[in-house]
């Protein structure tokens, strides 16, 4: 995601600039620029890639100034390339910018009636001219920019920079965080804390509908009409850093795009990338003589180790018990002590898991918890920890956190199936090696399928109700899908095991219910295929989601396919939840519900 910095000087700035930029490495970019104002003079350097180019770039032909504005950007309209690439440029206009104006098409159509001639495909390039125009007009940088404001819709935050007035930056939030940075006789912008943290710690955050004129000793925050409003000045913690959305709208979608990197950190405690083998687990739990696995857990986390059931019966044949700990609790379960438990919580303080916890631990089994806060009571009160490295789950519906634990159990049953001798050492390393792809996997999805996920939504956000089916792993992913989507969209949404479907949801099948298919091409695909005919013989719409293989092998009218690589059974879950948790995602941004906090849910849940 892109990345924003911009410096009102008193000393060069090109190269504190780009040192700005490589704080906001971590979103992803893939073209960077920066420009300055020098002797009255707008000038750049931009370079496609990573920042190195850019600073090559800087090397060979230095840029002196000391306004300047800086930008990392990741494509969304156009593609990256150096002519893509921000600062843009027009008649001594300057404009980065973070976000969607949706309106681009409209206003680009409307500029180019007047002769304005567009040199590149972004959207950004509106804002360019539009300023450039009402300059050209006579106004002067303020009137232009809240002008500007008045004519642009979507999501942006937006720094300007303007030839005639070298020693001012504006800016601009709707969406996308901007802060400003109070340095002494400097002062700064950027995309959040962090890219700010060397220059300063005294930050103002812009919130949606500010526009700021920023001075070398000041800052004045208007709003899109010019009324003067004040936001407070805070001073930014060490902890910024983790609880940043970042340039996301929200931490839940922070959080998606934050898997890849998270697992990698997850796996790599699980699993030695080089030879491909699982490491040793905790020697509190022997899974060579446990006699059978009893996991409990709520909410996500219990489908979390739904999952994980089927991956310790399939390759370690322990067999799994395995209940939402608000059953668990009371079922007064027989249990032995040659059993072993395993409790799963993101938040590790969840009431109804820690008391199954304790029910276990005085009936004298082994007990494990896969936690993501190491610190947490459920921690503390076990015979091993299985950390999932998700770092902090901000967002209500969890989602990183999910996967993690995917990844964790993923490996924890690999390990006990070679402890137990049924998963042999070549079997090892095949499994181990699709764990290891899995991380550059994920970020190939998110980045492919986002478009199609933003548009079927506006579909999806259209019915009262949605049924998710899925076989095999696919059908306690089918129960997350329905969850994620009932929790933040609001839209009843039911998960089912595909095989249940004539059992009784099928009675409910009409045009109004759309019905989402989980099925990677797998031993269960013709069978889920059968069920999906069941479905369009009664009219019903589906949206399939599938890999190449099952795209290619089915005829079946859908309303939407949506089709991932193919990739193996052990990785498909965490593969197969991004396009899940985007769709309930971009439904909830959709239909204006609160996204992070959804009405009556907590994060973590400590009363029974
Ligand atoms: C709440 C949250 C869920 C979470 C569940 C279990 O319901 O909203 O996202 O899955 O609690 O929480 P835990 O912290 O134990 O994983």
């Amino acid at each position: 995601m892109c990345g924003i910095v911009g410096i009102v000087g008193t000393k060069p700035v090109a190269g504190r600039l780009v040192d700005a930029l490589r704080r906001l490495e971590y979103r992803g970019y893939d073209s960077a620029g920066v420009a300055t104002i020098h002797d009255g003079v707008l000038d750049r350097r931009r370079a496609e890639g990573k920042l190195f180019n850019l600073e090559k770039r800087l090397d060979a032909e230095p840029l002196a100034g000391v306004t300047g504005i800086a930008h990392t950007r990741w494509a969304t309209h156009g593609v990256p390339n150096e002519t893509n690439a921000h600062p843009h440029f027009v008649e001594g206009v300057a404009v980065v910018h973070n976000g969607i104006i949706e309106n681009f098409s409209e206003l680009r159509e409307e500029l180019k009636a007047e002769g304005r001639e567009f040199s590149t495909q972004t959207d950004t390039e509106v804002v360019a001219h539009l300023l450039a125009k009402y300059v050209r007009q006579g106004l002067d940088p303020r009137a232009a920019m809240l002008k500007m404001l008045n004519r642009v819709s979507g999501a942006y935050a937006l720094v300007v920079m303007f030839q005639n007035d070298p020693d001012r930056l504006m800016a601009a939030r709707s969406g996308p965080p901007l802060a400003i940075g109070f340095g002494a006789g400097e002062m700064f912008l950027g995309s959040d804390a962090i890219a700010l943290a060397p220059f300063t710690n005294e930050i103002t955050y812009l919130v949606d509908g500010d526009c700021a004129i920023v001075t070398r000793d000041n800052a004045t925050i208007l709003d899109f009409q010019g009324r003067e409003v004040s936001r407070p000045r805070q001073i930014s913690q060490a902890t910024a850093y983790v609880v940043d959305k970042g340039n996301h709208r929200h931490f839940m979608e922070k959080e998606i795009y934050e898997q890849p990197e998270v697992i990698s950190h997850a796996l790599s405690q699980y699993v030695d990338f080089v030879s491909q083998k699982v490491r040793p687990v905790a020697s509190e739990i022997d899974f060579a003589k446990v006699s059978s696995l009893a996991i409990s857990a709520c909410g996500t986390a219990y489908l979390a180790g739904l999952i994980g059931k089927y991956w310790f019966e399939r390759y370690a044949r322990l067999p799994v018990e395995i209940d939402v700990a608000s059953e668990f609790r009371y079922r007064e379960m027989p249990l032995l002590p040659t059993q072993a438990a395993l409790f799963i919580s993101q938040s590790g303080e969840t009431a109804d898991t820690l008391a199954s916890l304790r029910y276990c631990k005085e009936n004298g089994l082994k007990i494990g918890a896969v936690v993501n806060v190491r610190e947490s009571t459920i921690a503390r009160e076990s015979d091993a920890v299985f950390p999932i490295m998700a770092g902090p789950e901000i967002g209500v519906a969890s989602t990183k956190a999910f996967t993690c634990q995917l990844a964790v159990l993923a490996s924890l049953a690999i390990g006990a199936g070679k402890a137990r001798g049924t998963v042999s050492p070549e079997d090892e390393q095949a499994l181990v090696r699709h764990l290891v792809e899995m991380p550059r996997i994920m970020a190939r999805v998110l980045n492919i399928i986002q478009p199609q996920m933003e548009s079927l939504s506006r579909e999806l956000s259209k019915f009262n109700d949605v049924l998710y089916l899925g076989r095999g792993t696919s059908f306690p992913l089918a129960m997350e899908g329905a969850l994620k989507l009932k929790e933040i969209s609001y839209i009843h949404a039911e998960g089912y095991a595909a095989g249940e479907l004539k059992h009784g949801p099928i009675a409910l099948i009409d045009e109004n219910m759309p019905v989402i298919v989980i099925a990677p091409y797998d031993r269960f695909f013709d069978k889920t295929v059968s069920n999906m005919q069941e479905v369009a013989a009664r009219g019903g719409r589906i949206i399939f989601i599938t890999d190449e293989a099952g795209a290619a092998a089915s005829t079946l009218p859908t309303m939407a396919t949506i089709t991932l690589p193919n990739v193996d059974e052990i990785i498909a879950p965490m593969i197969f939840s991004l396009p899940i948790q985007l769709l309930a995602y971009h439904t909830a941004v959709f239909m204006g519900t609160d996204v992070d906090q959804p009405r009556n849910l907590a994060k973590s849940v400590t009363v029974e």
